[in-house]
Formats: C-alpha cells, structure tokens, sequence
C-alpha cells in the first residue's frame, strides 16, 4: 500500500467527515452491495483521479468493499483534505496527495499512481488519462477503460479521440441526465455559493450578480442567486441558451457590459480568458470575481497579477489586487473552483448520485470489451441510478397502464 500523505495524525478528523457523508449516501451503499454481489470489481485495480474530499472517500472505500485495489489522488491543487486522506489512507486505500501540492507534486502524484499499475480509471478533469497517454504508453494497453466525471474531462478527451490519441474506451459519466441534470445543476448551484459566501461573508440579498456561461452549471449558480435575493444578470455566447436566461426572467448581457455593476461575477464557462483584462478594468471597486469551471483559466489571473499595483491575502481565500484605475477587486481561491476550494463541493446527496454512477460505469466498462473512444453511460444504469435515488427518498412513480402504453405507441 503506497501513502504519501500530509499528516497520519488528521485521520480521526477525516473519519467523521467520511462517516458523516457516508450516512447521506444510500444510493452508493445499495450500488455497493449490487457490485458486490456481481463481483466485477473483485480484484481490480483501480486508478481514481478525484476532487478528494469525505464524498470521494466514500466512493473508494465503495470500490474497495467491491473487492477493488484502489490508488487516489487528487483532481485540484486546492480540493484535496489533508484530513479526509488521513481518515481514508488509514481504511486501507492507497493515497498520494497532499493539500496545495506544487504543480511538479501535483503530476508526481498522478505518476504514483500510475505507478500501481491500475486497470481500470476513475478520472475527473483528464490529466491522469491525458498524463498516462502523454508519458506512460507503454501501460496504456494494460488499461481496460476508464470513467471521467466532468464536462471539461469529457470536452478534453473527444479532443483526444477525434485525433485518434485515445486509445481505451472511457464513459463519459458527466453526460448521463442523472448526473448533469442534478450534480451539474443543483450541486454546482449550491456549492458555488457555499463557496462563496464562506469566503466572503458577505449579503447576497440585493446584490448583482453576474453569471459569465448559461450551461447546467451556470443555470444553478443563477437559481440560487436568484433564491437568495439578488438581481441576476447572464453572460452568453449561445442565442439559445441566453433565450432560455431571458425567459427565467434573468438579465442577458455582453460580458464586458455587465461586469461594470457586478458585486459578484461567477464564471461557469470551461473555456479561457472570459473575464480579460479589458473585463477587469471595467469592474466596479470592491468587486468578488470567483471561479466555478474545473480550470483556473477562466480568469485571467495572469492580467490580473501584471496590472495590479499590489496584493493582500484580506481574509482566507480572499485576495484583493489593487488596479491602477484605484479599484479594488476580490479573487477568491486563486480563481480555482471556489465551491471545492473555499468550500466542501456539492452537497453528500448529489455526490451520492452521482458517484453512484461512476461505480455503476466503473464495473460496467471493466466488462463491455469496448473499442477506444468516448461512451455514453447506458441508459439502463442511469435508469437504476434513478430508480435507487427515489427508492432512498421513499418517493414513488405511477405506471402506465398496457392501454396507455399501447395508445402511445399507436398512429390511428
Ligand atoms: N466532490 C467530489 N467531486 C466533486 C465534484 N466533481 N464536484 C463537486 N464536488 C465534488
């Protein structure tokens, strides 16, 4: 078993929040006990690439119980608990990652393990796959297939099959409706503000807020804005989805224009360089710029660094820079993932979603003998996802009776 961990000591610490997020995730456990049933997972090794916090914890001490041999590391320099790898690297799972890790540490961790020479990956933003292809080609035969969790991983690697680079087969378990609709929506639209506003302590009531991408992610950072009592304003580049924003009663303006009101702008895009230096001049002063893609690139930090006239660390994950036009501006966590970094990321019930997922897809790929390329999660497990979430809930659905069904399926 490899360890490379910050401190042993936090482990009773990082139990109770695994024990605590454990207790919220019913919808893994019953997975769990299905897998264990199957056995498809009994002595696999397994590679996990995760933001590795008490949910994450849960889901390899469930791939463990299935009989798997998991190694983790973590997806982020910031998400990474020093406690809760403590708590998980004492349950018998081989960790390497430390909190805020240098960016060579953060690869080295990645290479460990690889090192353990996994099977089958859990990846969540695709540096390990990208990582495995780019170094390690000699292993990557001896890869059955792998799963990634989020959108950017998911845009990274059809990048990679539409160059004919991708040489396994992997379940883009972000695009499956139980995950986006509930994970990318509701989770990211709650933890983004935990994030936050934990940082800030500031009102939201009142506020504007500039919301920069209307994707699944923007959507929920909207909502919850909106639920919380500030006057929410969008930020486009698609006609269909900026239609959808005026239709739920959100402003919809030009980036550029809009960040000259914002008291808080959240970017939710995945792509680069959306809030440039020709944003941040336009800032109003005392502005809070926080980040919710996977990359920190959404944030132009490097405009933001060369033009300030200086910078203080005001409250943690904090950072105010001082622009010569006198203005102030907050960037929060270092414009990395506010919700994981200033925050625990999505509540136990929508990770329990949608981990339940992943180790659905996880047993799934180990055994479909499929071509290198992007997958979809078959429809039937997402349906099981389903089916489990409402039976932990105690909520029930209707069936159609064989005339509604027959009437459905009829022209006459
Ligand atoms: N916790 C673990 N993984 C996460 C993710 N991808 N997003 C939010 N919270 C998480």
């Amino acid at each position: 078993m490899g360890l490379r961990i910050r401190d042993g000591k936090l482990a009773p610490e990082g139990e109770r929040k695994i024990d605590w997020a454990a207790s919220h995730m019913p919808v893994l456990g019953a997975v769990t006990e299905q897998l264990i049933q199957a056995g498809s997972l009994q002595g696999v090794r397994v590679g996990v690439c995760l933001h590795l916090e008490a949910k994450t914890a849960c889901l390899a001490l469930a791939l463990q119980r299935a009989g798997a041999v998991v190694s983790i590391t973590g997806s982020n320099p910031l998400s990474t608990q020093d406690d809760v790898c403590a708590g998980l690297a004492g349950r018998g799972v081989s960790v390497y990652a430390w909190h805020a890790p240098t960016p060579e540490e953060y690869r080295g961790f990645l290479r460990e393990v690889l090192d353990d020479d996994p099977q089958l990956l859990l990846d969540d933003g695709a540096d390990m796959i990208t990582l495995l292809h780019a170094e390690r080609a000699d292993r990557v035969d001896r890869v059955r297939g792998a799963t990634e969790e989020t959108t950017t991983g998911v845009l990274r690697l059809r990048a990679m099959a539409t160059d004919g680079a991708l040489r396994f087969p992997v379940v883009a378990v972000n695009d499956a409706k139980m995950k986006y609709l509930f994970d990318n929506r509701y989770g990211t639209g709650q933890s983004v503000w935990e994030g936050v506003l934990r940082a800030t302590n500031l009102l939201l009531a009142g506020k504007q807020v500039l919301v920069v991408g209307y994707g699944w992610c923007g959507r929920g950072v909207a909502l919850r804005a909106q639920g919380l009592g500030a006057r929410v304003t969008v930020a486009e580049v698609d006609p269909i989805a900026a239609n959808e924003a005026l239709l739920e009663g959100l402003a919809v303006r030009r980036a550029v224009d809009a960040v000259a009101d914002a008291d808080f702008i959240i970017t939710c895009t995945g792509d680069r360089g959306v809030i440039a230096e020709e944003h941040l001049l336009r800032c109003k002063d005392g502005a809070v710029l926080a980040n919710a893609g996977h990359f920190n690139v959404e944030v132009d930090t490097v405009a933001l660094e060369r033009m300030a006239l200086g910078r203080q660390l005001v409250r943690p994950n904090v950072e105010e820079f001082r622009l010569p036009n006198g203005r102030r501006l907050n960037l929060l966590a270092e414009g990395r993932l506010v919700n994981l970094a200033a925050g625990d990321g999505h509540p136990a019930e929508i990770m329990d979603i949608s981990f339940a997922l992943q180790a659905l897809s996880l047993a799934w790929i180990a055994a479909a003998d499929a071509e290198p390329g992007v997958l979809d999660v078959p429809p039937g497990l997402d349906r099981e996802v389903a089916r489990l979430r409402l039976a932990a809930t105690g909520a029930e659905v209707d069936e159609l009776t064989a005339s509604q069904r027959a009437y459905l399926h009829s022209w006459r």
